[in-house]
Order: C-alpha cells, then sequence, then structure tokens
C-alpha cells in the first residue's frame, strides 16, 4: 500500500499544478496540528499564492473544486481553513481497508521507498586497541536502527563496520603481546580476555621503558610494511578484539557480522593511488612538510586556511586518507546512491572537510550524497561525560550486564511468583531494551544524561513500558476464547477507535521520514503515542465485555496494535515479549 501522506501529497500536487501551471508544486501534506482540523491538512497553498500574487483562500478554493473532479476514495472532505490550508478528512471505509488488509500481513504497515536506492550505513566502528566502551553505544544502536529500517523500506543497505586496526598504537600491542608469548610458550595469554588492562599494561611499558618503546616503534614499521612474523601476531591480536566487539553486537541484538568489517587496514594499497588523485587534480599543497589540501572553505579562528592532512612528512598515511580511500570504493566502484557514516558529532570537521575534499577531487560522485549522522555525548547524571565512580571509561559489556542486574530486581520486585528462568529470561530483554530505547528516544544530535532510574521505568516513552503495552494487548488477545477469529475491524465509529486506526495507519509514513532524516528518535515518539491511544482507546471502549461483532472488530484493533508496536519495536532492533 502507498503511505497515504504520499497519495495525498500527489492529488493535491496535481490539482495545484493543473491550476497554476506550475510542473512542481509542494501540496506539504502534514498530519493536522489539531484534531478538529481533520486528520491532514495541506499547507502549501500559501506559499504558491504570494509566489503568485493571489488570493490563498481563493486559490485553495479553486484547489478543492479540482480535487472534487475525481476525488478519490481515501478522502471523506476537503475543507478551506484560516488564510488558506486546505483540511483533509480520510473516509473510514478506505481505512478500514487498508487495516484490514495489514491485518492479514502486517508486512504490509509499511510500504516500499518510492525510489529504492543502495546505501552504505558505516556505524559501530570502534578502534580495536581497545574494548569497546560507552562512547561506542549511540553510534552502534542508532546505526542498526537505521539499517533495520532502510532495509525494510526496500533499499539496498551495505554495513560498513570502519574498525580501527591499524595505526601506531599497535606496534605497542604487538611488541607487548610479543613479549608475553615469548615467556608463555607462544600460547593466546590470558590477559588478552581484558583489552583494557592489556591496553594499560602495553602503554605503561612503553612510557616506562625506552627499549620497549623502541621496539614498539618497529614494529609498527615491521607491520606496515608486511612483514610476517608482525603481521602473525597482528590478526592474532584483532582476532581476540573482534571477539570482544561480537560479544557485545549479540548482547544488544545488533545484525553487524565478520562480512560487515571494513577496517582501516583494508585500504592500505590505495592510500597511494589517493596521493595521486589529488595531486592530478592539483589540490596538493605543503605545509610544515606534510602533504595537505587547504580548501577556502575551511578557515580556522585566526582566519588561516586549516589543512586537511593526506600524508605526514614520514610518510604515514592519516586517518582522512582512509576515508577518502572508503569513498573511492563505495562512490567509484559500488556506486551507492548514498553513504551514512554514523558517528560522534566532535568528528564534524573530519566529514565536512573529507567529504569536501572528495567531491573536488571527484573521487565522489555528483550523484552520492555523504551525510554525517551526528549524534552527541553520552552524559552521566553530573552533567559531565559517562564515566565509572572512580572516573574511568565504563565498558560497554560491565555496562549491558548492570542493565540487565537492575531489571532482575525490578522484575523479581514485580513478580515475585515468576521462576527463576522466566525472570532471567525478561530481565535479559528488559535491560538491553531500556539502554537501547533511551538512546533511540532522544535526538541524536544533542547530549543525553544516562539515567538508570527513569531508562528502566514503566511510565513514560521507555522501553518498559512500550514491551508492557505490547503485552498487555497480547494478554487481551490471549483471553478471548474465540482467539484468532478476530480478523477483520468492522467499525471506528468511536473517536478513540478511529483515532487509533489512523495512528497505526501512519506508521508508514514515520518510518519513510527516519529513512530520509535518519532520526530514530522519531519512531519512538510515535510508538509512544500509539501505546497512549490504545490505553485510551482500551479505558473508553471495552473489549472483552461488548458483545458480537462489536467485540470482535476490537480485539482486531488491538491485535493490529500489537502488529504495529512490534514491527515498530523491531525496526529499532527491541525485541517484545508476548508475556511480562
Ligand atoms: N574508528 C573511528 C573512531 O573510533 C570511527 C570511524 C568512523 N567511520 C569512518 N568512516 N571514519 O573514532
Amino acid at each position: 500500500m502507498e503511505p497515504i501522506k504520499r497519495i495525498l501529497n500527489l492529488q493535491i500536487k496535481s490539482a495545484l499544478s493543473a491550476i497554476t501551471g506550475i510542473a512542481d508544486c509542494n501540496a506539504n501534506v502534514v498530519t493536522a496540528s489539531k484534531l478538529e482540523f481533520g486528520d491532514y491538512q495541506a499547507n502549501g497553498v500559501m506559499a504558491i499564492a504570494k509566489q503568485l500574487k493571489q488570493n490563498p483562500r481563493e486559490m485553495a478554493e479553486s484547489v478543492i473544486a479540482q480535487l472534487e473532479q475525481d476525488k478519490s476514495d481515501l478522502v471523506e472532505s476537503f475543507e478551506v481553513a484560516g488564510p488558506g490550508f486546505i483540511n483533509i478528512r480520510l473516509n473510514s471505509k478506505a481505512m478500514l481497508s487498508r487495516a484490514n488488509t495489514a491485518l492479514s500481513n502486517p508486512d504490509t504497515l509499511i510500504s516500499t521507498a518510492e525510489n529504492p536506492q543502495t546505501i552504505v550505513v558505516d556505524y559501530s566502528s570502534p578502534n580495536l586497541a581497545k574494548e569497546m566502551h560507552v562512547g561506542h553505544l549511540r553510534g552502534t544502536i542508532i546505526g542498526d536502527s537505521l539499517v533495520r529500517v532502510l532495509l525494510k523500506n526496500g533499499n539496498t543497505v551495505i554495513r560498513q563496520n570502519h574498525v580501527g586496526d591499524w595505526g601506531t598504537q599497535f606496534g605497542m600491542l604487538i611488541a607487548h603481546l610479543q613479549e608475553i608469548q615469548r615467556q608463555k610458550a607462544n600460547q593466546l595469554p590470558q590477559e588478552l580476555s581484558d583489552l583494557e588492562e592489556f591496553y594499560r599494561s602495553a602503554k605503561e611499558r612503553f612510557d616506562s621503558d625506552e627499549e620497549f618503546a623502541n621496539t614498539a616503534r618497529q614494529s609498527v614499521v615491521k607491520l606496515q610494511s608486511g612483514d610476517s612474523e608482525h603481521n602473525q601476531v597482528w590478526e592474532q591480536f584483532i582476532e581476540e578484539s573482534l571477539a570482544h566487539c561480537e560479544t557485545i553486537y549479540d548482547k544488544l541484538n545488533v545484525t553487524l557480522t565478520r562480512a560487515d568489517l571494513d577496517a582501516e587496514s583494508r585500504y592500505n594499497d590505495d592510500l597511494e593511488n589517493i596521493v595521486t588523485i589529488l595531486k592530478s587534480k592539483n589540490l596538493l599543497s605543503k605545509s610544515d612538510g606534510a602533504t595537505v589540501v587547504f580548501l577556502s572553505e575551511f578557515v580556522g579562528k585566526d582566519g588561516s586556511l586549516l589543512p586537511v592532512i593526506i600524508q605526514k612528512s614520514d610518510g604515514g598515511y592519516l586517518y582522512s586518507t582512509t576515508d577518502l580511500a572508503a569513498i573511492r570504493l563505495r562512490s567509484g566502484e559500488w556506486n551507492v546512491d548514498r553513504s551514512l557514516y554514523v558517528v560522534d558529532v566532535r568528528q564534524s570537521l573530519h566529514f565536512q572537510q573529507v567529504f569536501a575534499v572528495a567531491k573536488k577531487a571527484g573521487i565522489a560522485s555528483e550523484r552520492i550524497s555523504l551525510e554525517h549522522i551526528a549524534y552527541g555525548t553520552m552524559m552521566g547524571n553530573d552533567g559531565k561525560p559517562f564515566k565509572t565512580r572512580s572516573g574511568d571509561i565504563v565498558k560497554l559489556v560491565d555496562l549491558l550486564n548492570e542493565s540487565v542486574r537492575r531489571a532482575y530486581d525490578l522484575v523479581s520486585e514485580k513478580n515475585p511468583d515468576l521462576d527463576e528462568s522466566a525472570r532471567q529470561h525478561i530481565a535479559e530483554k528488559i535491560g538491553i531494551a531500556s539502554v537501547k530505547y533511551a538512546d533511540l528516544s532522544k535526538n541524536r544530535t544533542s547530549d543525553y544524561v544516562f539515567d538508570w532510574s527513569t531508562m528502566l521505568s514503566f511510565e513514560g516513552n521507555t522501553a518498559p513500558y512500550l514491551m508492557y503495552a505490547y503485552a498487555r494487548i497480547k494478554s487481551i488477545l490471549r483471553k478471548d476464547e474465540a482467539q484468532g477469529l478476530h480478523t477483520s475491524i468492522q467499525s471506528i465509529s468511536e473517536p478513540e477507535e478511529r483515532l487509533l486506526l489512523l495512528k497505526i495507519l501512519q506508521l508508514d509514513e514515520v518510518v519513510q521520514a527516519v529513512a530520509d532524516e535518519c532520526f530514530p528518535n522519531q519512531l519512538c515518539s510515535y510508538l509512544y503515542e500509539l501505546a497512549g491511544l490504545f490505553m485510551r482507546f482500551y479505558e473508553v471502549c471495552p473489549i472483552l465485555k461488548a458483545n458480537g461483532t462489536v467485540k470482535n472488530s476490537r480485539l482486531a484493533l488491538a491485535a493490529l496494535t500489537a502488529d504495529a508496536l512490534h514491527v515498530g519495536l523491531d525496526l529499532l532492533g527491541i525485541e517484545t515479549l508476548e508475556k511480562m
């Protein structure tokens, strides 16, 4: 099914074009801002009337007259309002027909994009020298939700986990690992089970022992020049570190796999080509011995041009060069339409510069849309970046375990009769979902405060609230003795029924918006409102106590609500529970 908003936009757009002769009119249909305005409103007439110096109300009247000529089944009425809005009320029969199609196949709740695309989503992307910490949470979760949304929307999605696996730190780690292995008959040491600790002790050796520091420096050079022994040790380390990441992805129900790896080292052999390309376009300059690109649009506070460093004076390449090579692959070879980078907002300048250089040098095609999907920092209750009490970085695995533990206490308190394994199962789901949802429900561009008590609350815009709403509906459906017979919604004559159904049918356009604009919090707000409308409906319209057709119709509406919640939560990567 086409999303309702898309159909309305199209209809009004063509009516506007017929009247004004302007081909590309924007009807600007939005959800009605107030209940009494109807279901949707078109705001586009005013701007066009202004442009043509015509009376907007009169123009709106003529648009409606034009629309009335072959009115579709979808619309009950159009009406001019205020300075030239068009209020739209949908036809209930058309709503019911859509609803019943979706009831028999919940997949139709979401339609395919008008023009499906091939889209890279670059996300998670930790540095493999260390263990994943809380700083990686947002990118991993937001990125994975966008992947799910874009896929559902009919796009071809290429996940890219652009992990850091190449650079000076690895020399230090290799040297340290070799040293331990020499003592331990080449076994992979126990020390690697805690990468954070391993990194710390390597760094300690590096800072306190000049000889070790020298070995470490030589190790990078050997690694990067392809020495097989060093590469072997490096591979062992990377393998271990990836296994750590995979434990986290597993726990988080994140869809990244080995096949999605896009490690920095992948681009080694292409970095020279990047220099050649930039040179051929006369974009390179020298600055303090380094090879750089200066672009006039990037100016520092003191008015001097900011360099994008391509190659250091010692010949080493940098993060930007690798990203240019990655763009070459994504744009040049794969010919993708969009490349999304779900990365901390603090890397904004990096991406602006890399995108600009890539476009200027023709490394990125004219067509590709390069988008930094930036997110803010996760803060503690003290308003500072989230840390442990003693000020250490919090490991992601510890954070997730703590959430499950807290959820377990909560479940035990609410449901003391549940047996141990059920409690554990529910705690596992709620604990993980709470952390994910708390993040996804905030506007990604701002910093947000990580707060255990709000995210685990059963009230408000939280995972437990939505999961509970879903389980509640499922339990109502189970109470009906004629289970499964509620296959059609017959009537939406009560306002609460109609509002709820309208909301369900709007899931589609919300998902389209998330696919375009990459703000999963829009989907969260939608689901929260949907659950609220269900609760309202449930309060006002008896379900199990109603009789005959009314009962079946309301059960069907409840079932469709559950479907919409399920589909929506699934797009956020959140698993539902049938019982809670
Ligand atoms: N590994 C990087 C970091 O830890 C993030 C990489 C993001 N992706 C990219 N293509 N630059 O900061």
